[in-house]
């Protein structure tokens, strides 16, 4: 049943990886987010702050990273809390809508929450910064923008730059030793669920990238994809991806790729994509059936994707056992408790 419903939406096929990571890369680049700029600096983080929180549980520190770029060095901030208990600990990067001080930068904040203490119980860090630190969330070419040339119609666009920050706080993680390595996550909800899944592809030293109602242009495919469209997503926010992506609005059939493209360039590493039953807006059929159509790139590489019974899920449908993680949540598009300890989960048992 399922790949009937994934034949009905004309998908181009998957190339084969890892042998052409690098032109799928390059159309996804060319055509969606923009070419990103390669980096070969030092990445350095001042501490600012650091004490011990949670009563004693955890160590809380502010750093401020900073980077050389073409037109000079580039900082902004980066929280870590990190468990005292465990050394080193595997962490949660999160791409954030909120600020260190908590202030809403704007509505999303009320709805992204993090139960921070009980990731810490579990045995994880979080690691996070605020998105428009790095560049704000609106047409204004600030921050990281005005730090690299722009170009074209293929110049990178905003989630691009918020996915290459994720990049160089991934750079700076591998400085620390009470951070393990090979257990780094990256995830964000919506916006930064799509910026997560783009920084995951490019950069392989994620062992997970964790997406949350990411919808259009993140993990759903875009041929037969209910709520948001092209046209509606680069009406709106024509600045999150490079200018020739507008060229497909009303046309996603001539994209020469989809979306299950993006989640293959995470294989052999792990994605989970997390979906909530009433976010019609992102659509959560059409992210399912993107998770189940990126599979075979999985099992070329000899590694399952989503391993999932033959139906449609239902809500309260958590599928932990392949490559590819899903959950089908009750409610609407909100970032909540339940989707982090599916996470947790997720992780877990996969020991990534
Ligand atoms: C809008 C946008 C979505 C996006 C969402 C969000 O609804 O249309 O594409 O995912 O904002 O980031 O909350």
């Amino acid at each position: 049943m399922l790949n009937e419903l994934i034949t009905e939406r004309k998908l181009p096929a998957l190339p084969s990886l890892p042998a052409e990571r690098q032109e799928v890369l390059h159309l996804l680049a060319e055509n969606e987010y923009g070419f990103t700029p390669s980096f070969e600096g030092e990445v350095s983080g001042f501490t600012e702050s650091h004490e011990i929180t949670y009563g004693g549980k955890a160590l809380s520190e502010r750093i401020l990273l900073s980077f050389p770029t073409p037109h000079g060095t580039f900082s902004f901030r980066v929280r870590v809390l990190l468990p005292v208990e465990v050394k080193p600990a595997p962490v949660f990067l999160h791409i954030s809508f909120h600020t260190e001080e908590n202030k809403a930068v704007n509505d999303h904040r009320i709805v992204e929450h993090v139960p921070e203490e009980e990731i810490l119980d579990h045995g994880y860090g979080i690691v996070s910064f605020c998105y428009e630190d790095v560049t704000s969330d609106s047409g204004r070419w600030d921050g990281l923008a005005l730090a690299y040339p722009s170009g074209g119609d293929s110049g990178w666009g905003k989630i691009g730059m918020w996915a290459f920050a994720a990049s160089r706080v991934m750079d700076y993680l591998l400085t620390r030793e009470d951070v393990d390595s090979t257990r780094i996550s990256v995830s964000g909800w919506s916006r930064l669920g799509k910026t997560a899944l783009w920084c995951a592809a490019q950069d392989e030293r994620f062992s997970l990238a964790i997406s949350t109602e990411s919808g259009c242009s993140g993990a759903a495919l875009q041929r037969g994809k209910g709520g948001e469209t092209v046209r509606d997503i680069t009406s709106r926010f024509p600045y999150w991806f490079c200018r020739k992506y507008a060229s497909f609005a009303g046309c996603e059939d001539k994209l020469p790729f989809d979306q299950h493209y993006l989640l293959a360039l995470i294989a052999p590493r792990t994605v989970f994509v997390g979906s909530a039953e009433k976010d019609l807006w992102a659509d959560p059929v059409s992210e399912f059936l993107c998770a189940k159509a990126a599979s075979s790139a999985f099992e070329q590489i000899g590694v399952p994707g989503l391993i999932t019974p033959d139906v449609l899920p239902s809500a309260e449908c958590d599928l932990y056992d392949g490559r590819i993680g899903y959950l089908l949540r009750r409610g609407e598009h909100w970032l909540m408790r339940r989707d982090w300890l599916a996470h947790i989960r997720f992780r877990d048992l996969h020991h990534v």
